[in-house]
């Protein structure tokens, strides 16, 4: 069914190029060990690019928080003041920062637009516990069950055996207890460092490899992860998870219940959501950013909640086009 709504196939086509321009801002960053210029070059290339599009966008998931690389604050406002579509954007122009200092793969420049009032403001929370699966896990499973019951029920679902399925887990200490069960289980487990998006996506896309993805990440990346699986059609849930005691205080202090979980549709509430992902580093679902004297070739991910369709394209993009990102290069 074509969308009545704002986000149509040109803004569709028009968005892609943000976080192509942040991608494109951060190839020259890729392996030098160093975050905040690479995550400022690439937030400069969106803040531009963005300003292209006519598009009234409130910042709802951003924020720069310490450690972090450069993001934009949330209430800040990209794009077109005035234009006709009030909308709600989260973006992360580097997400899997240690990806990019590193040279390692799966890091990616990440989009979510949706209708103003749509997104959920995650309030002073940081971190969440999610459960991504695909489509036939809608509604399937009780987020308040054991880890090995969720197995079972998703097996069934997927129809698999448990020893089939594959959970994309980060890689951190926290995640020792919620490992074992996945394997007592019986279940695979797949551990990366960092990139909770990219396994979300893994997970809701079927044939990715990845069946679910389970544990405790990013609420920025949670919500930004939930726009693309609600836009997709799959299974997500969270709870906000605070790791850290300051988190902790002002969660409690909010007033905020963390033994609450979550449904996708109250992390975005429109189905007229659209999701852009593209490669910096090559991943395990998106090539990263190539380039030669007179082009970047880089490949995103396009999901539109309306219409259902995703796409991967592939775009060659005149160096000329991206003049001010080269003159921001590294020496
Ligand atoms: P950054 O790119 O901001 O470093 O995020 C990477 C990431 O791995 C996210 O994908 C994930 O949600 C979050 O960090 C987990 O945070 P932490 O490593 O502190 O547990």
């Amino acid at each position: 069914m074509e969308t009545p709504g704002p986000v149509n196939p040109e803004l569709v086509y028009s968005l892609r190029r943000v976080t192509e321009g942040a991608a494109c801002a951060a190839f020259n960053w890729i392996g030098r060990g160093d975050a905040d210029d690479g995550g400022r070059a690439a937030l400069d290339a969106m803040r531009n690019e963005i300003s292209k599009i006519d598009l009234d966008a409130v910042v709802v998931i951003g924020e720069t928080s310490a450690g972090e690389a450069p993001q934009p604050q949330r209430g800040e406002h990209l794009g077109r003041p005035g234009a006709a579509f009030k909308a709600d954007i989260a973006v992360d122009p580097v997400e899997g920062t240690s990806y990019l200092v590193r040279g390692l793969t799966n890091a990616l420049a990440v989009l979510a637009v949706a209708p103003r009032g749509a997104m959920m403001n995650p309030g002073p929370a940081f971190y969440m516990e999610k459960f991504v699966a695909s489509a036939p896990a809608r509604g399937q499973i009780d987020p308040s069950w054991p880890t090995a019951t969720k197995l079972e029920a998703l097996a069934k679902v997927l129809n698999k055996d448990v020893s089939d399925l594959n959970v994309f887990v980060l890689e951190k200490p926290g995640h020792r207890d919620l490992v074992s069960q996945i394997l007592a289980a019986g279940a695979r487990v797949a551990m990366y460092p960092a990139g909770d998006v990219a396994g979300a996506l893994m997970a809701a896309v079927p044939g990715s490899g990845i069946d679910a993805l389970m544990g405790t990440g990013g609420t920025p990346e949670g919500v930004m992860s939930a726009c693309a699986i609600r836009a997709i059609g799959g299974e997500f849930f969270a709870r906000l998870d605070p790791q850290l005691q300051t988190e902790a205080k002002a969660v409690k202090d909010a007033g905020i219940d963390t033994s609450r979980w979550f449904g996708r549709d109250e992390l975005i509430t429109s189905d007229d959501v659209f999701f852009c992902a593209t490669g910096i580093t090559t991943g395990l679902m998106l090539e990263g950013v190539d380039r030669t004297k007179s082009h970047y070739k880089v490949q995103t991910m396009m999901i539109t909640g309306a219409t259902g369709e995703r796409q991967i394209m592939t775009s060659y993009v005149p160096t000329e086009r991206l003049a001010s990102v080269a003159a921001r290069d590294v020496a």
